[in-house]
């Protein structure tokens, strides 16, 4: 059996604008997909585990359970099995991430899938090579609506800048509380519905996505400082400029208000592509309970997690 695992990952700033060519900045994050293939002669079998069964249905005459988790998750694996012209071969998903919360969870399967794949193969890819096959494999079962942000964190890991290229960055960690609203989103649908936007007002949105691109820029200094008072004032004016184009949520507002409020963030935002999915906050001064807390009392999901961390690996190879 041959494992490969890829880490999750947290867009601190510049969604949306990314898909345009503005700069994003992004981390991988500790929680991981893994993706398991072995020889499975006669057959292709995709098994899914621990991907939190949201959302399912019964075909109540084969008595066959579908879960829309995995169904998303499967999509992705057959893109994958289909560039490699893999057969007899049974693919297990194993994954910590909540999928479609912006939390790159179909990234890191994408990724994982490739170099597990291809390592069961034979071959050993380098990461710009895994990179760029994963994000046109990604670009693919998206229709064409990505930028390289999910698939370049999940390969490479650390902390990067996306604009027309990806460049790592040297930062330390950043400490963050993420709070999930639990409600799903489509980074399709988000885009396409921002990037129609900016077909009607393209001044406007131009413009916002311009200020977006230099608060990446400005923010890079800042984590280096690891000065957290103005990351987190960067982060507001982020989420405003999020809501100005329309990927808000009732929801996730009220996260993004508790966390600054009751739990005494430092700033906080919208991560990914909004319309549901997370929002994350930077600790004030008394820490991250009280802002799990505070995430927890709105509704919310929180958990803790730091950026910079390891990307895709491999873990296991018989
Ligand atoms: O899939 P998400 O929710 O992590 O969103 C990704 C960020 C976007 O900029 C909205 C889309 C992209 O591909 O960059």
């Amino acid at each position: 059996m041959t494992t490969a695992s890829a880490p999750g990952k947290i867009i601190l700033f510049g969604e949306h604008a990314v898909v345009s060519g503005a700069a994003a900045l992004g981390g991988a994050i500790d929680l991981r997909a893994s993706v398991s293939v072995q020889d499975r002669p006669g057959g292709i079998v995709i098994t899914t585990e621990d991907l939190m069964l949201k959302g399912f249905s019964i075909d109540l005459q084969s008595g066959q359970l579908f879960s829309s988790q995995a169904a998303h998750a499967v999509r992705y694996i057959s893109a994958v099995l289909q560039e490699f012209d893999a057969h007899d071969i049974e693919v297990r998903i194993k994954s910590s991430l909540p999928a479609s919360a912006g939390l790159g969870s179909s990234a890191a399967i994408v990724v994982s899938a490739v170099m597990a794949i291809s390592r069961h193969q034979g071959s050993s890819l380098s990461l710009k090579k895994i990179a760029d096959l994963s994000f046109r494999l990604e670009r693919e079962v998206q229709d064409g609506l990505a930028s390289p942000t999910d698939t370049a964190l999940a390969t490479y890991g650390g902390h990067l800048r996306i604009s027309r290229e990806i460049s790592p960055c040297n930062l330390p960690p950043l400490e963050l509380v993420v709070g999930y609203t639990g409600v799903p989103h489509s980074t399709r649908s988000e885009v396409e519905k921002v990037q129609k936007l900016k077909k009607r007002y393209p001044e406007l949105i131009d413009g916002i996505f311009q200020a977006i691109g230099s608060i990446s820029d400005r923010a890079q200094p800042l984590m280096a400082d690891q000065n957290k008072a103005e990351l987190g004032e960067l982060m507001n004016i982020n989420h405003g400029l999020l809501e100005a184009i329309g990927v808000g949520s009732r929801e996730l507002c009220e996260l993004v208000y508790a966390s600054r409020g009751a739990g005494g963030a430092m700033g906080a935002k919208i991560t990914g592509a909004g319309g549901g999915g997370c929002m994350i906050a930077i600790p004030g001064p008394a820490g991250k309970e009280p802002l799990m807390t505070a995430i927890r009392q709105a509704g919310g999901r929180p958990f803790a997690t730091k950026t910079g961390q390891e990307g895709v690996r491999l873990e296991r190879e018989a």
